[in-house]
């Protein structure tokens, strides 16, 4: 089979195709044939070595999520799941390929109606915007911060935090991101590379700021991000987009009245966030959860997949097509 290997860190074009053996299902383990494949920010930061996390042991093949269907049973799993459509996290790494052998207990049926690109869309990212909305508890008719709402984790999130009666303030950094933000139920949309964005975020909350800010940025935005919660609000980190992600202190928590929300909140155990895949799949076969499947790449053009994402380009998600 065709497989994606990093063996250097470095740019998207140390991303490269190979011949790889097809894997053998192991005790308990099912192989998947993929259909689409995820791709998430992070993985192009591990890839460029700057990721602000312990940094895999090479040679290694990225990916943490694939939608397919099950081709082979190995001893021990239920051979009935042969010939299912099914969505799975590959352990962290491995998902960039043709066949993947993964835990039968790990993989997810896809809904009917729901296609494997929308599947693989809602794995990890659907999973990722329950959690962060679950965490932060937006209420009726609360402001609502969200940074990168034209991502992949954004624009989904935009979605569920509407579905709680909140209204949301949409952040990006460009006018494809905020329509797309706008499309999913973004009350108001901001660029926050423009110089008066915060302004505009003050004005549109009567001067108040909001009630609840969810950063993924970092860096300068981040800072701004918490920056524009009222005191009482909520904020969470989640993600490092800029290279670094934001930190509060105890003590500027306290001087501004703003609870941060630990990120564990979002992700309590393994458990709680297989539950909300499935959770996550449901909503998106029933309507209630729209994920963006922004491009695609056949699986040989990993390396322009990353570049796009690394040059800021994309929209939504994107995927791997093998
Ligand atoms: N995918 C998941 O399941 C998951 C899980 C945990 C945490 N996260 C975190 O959530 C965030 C979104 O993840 P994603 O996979 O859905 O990716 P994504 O949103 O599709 O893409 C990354 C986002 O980062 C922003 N960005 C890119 N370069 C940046 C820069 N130099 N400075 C500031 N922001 C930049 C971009 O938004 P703008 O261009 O609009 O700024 C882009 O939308 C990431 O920070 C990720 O680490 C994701």
């Amino acid at each position: 089979m065709r497989a994606v290997w990093l063996r250097e860190f470095g740019g998207p074009e140390v991303l490269r195709v190979e011949e790889t053996p097809d894997p053998v299902p192991g005790e308990g383990q099912v192989v998947v044939e993929t259909a689409a494949i995820g791709i998430t920010y992070v993985e192009t930061q591990v890839r460029s070595g700057s990721a602000p996390m312990p940094l895999p042991t090479l040679p290694v093949i990225q990916g943490n999520g694939v939608a397919g269907t099950v081709v082979a049973a190995g001893p021990g799993a239920d051979a009935a799941l042969v010939g299912r459509r099914v969505a799975t996290t590959t352990g962290g790494s491995g998902g960039y390929v043709e066949k993947v052998a993964v835990d039968a207990s790990t993989v997810i049926p896809i809904p009917d109606g729901l296609g494997f690109q929308d599947a693989v869309g809602l794995l990890n990212d659907g999973r990722t915007a329950l959690g962060i909305a679950t965490a932060v508890a937006p209420k009726p008719e609360e402001w609502v911060l969200i940074g990168a709402a034209g991502g992949g984790v954004g624009s989904l999130l935009v979605q569920v935090v509407k579905q709680a009666g909140a209204r949301v303030v949409a952040a990006a950094s460009s006018t494809a991101k905020l329509d797309l933000a706008r499309d999913r139920g973004a009350d108001v949309v901001v660029d926050y590379t423009q110089p008066d964005w915060k302004t505009r975020v003050w004005e549109a909350t009567g001067g108040a700021g909001v009630d609840v800010a969810c950063d993924s940025s970092g860096g300068p935005i981040g800072r701004g991000v918490f920056e524009l919660v009222r005191p009482g609000g909520r904020f969470i980190a989640f993600g490092a987009g800029s290279g670094t992600m934001t930190r509060i202190s105890e003590e500027e928590a306290n001087a501004q009245g703003v609870a941060v929300v630990p990120l564990w909140e979002a992700f309590p155990s393994p458990a709680a966030m297989q539950e909300m895949s499935v959770r996550a799949l449901a909503e998106g076969a029933a309507g209630r959860l729209r994920p963006a499947i922004g491009q695609t790449f056949p699986l040989e053009r990993a390396a322009d997949a990353h570049a796009a994402i690394g040059a800021r380009k994309t929209l939504g998600k994107t995927l791997l097509i093998p």
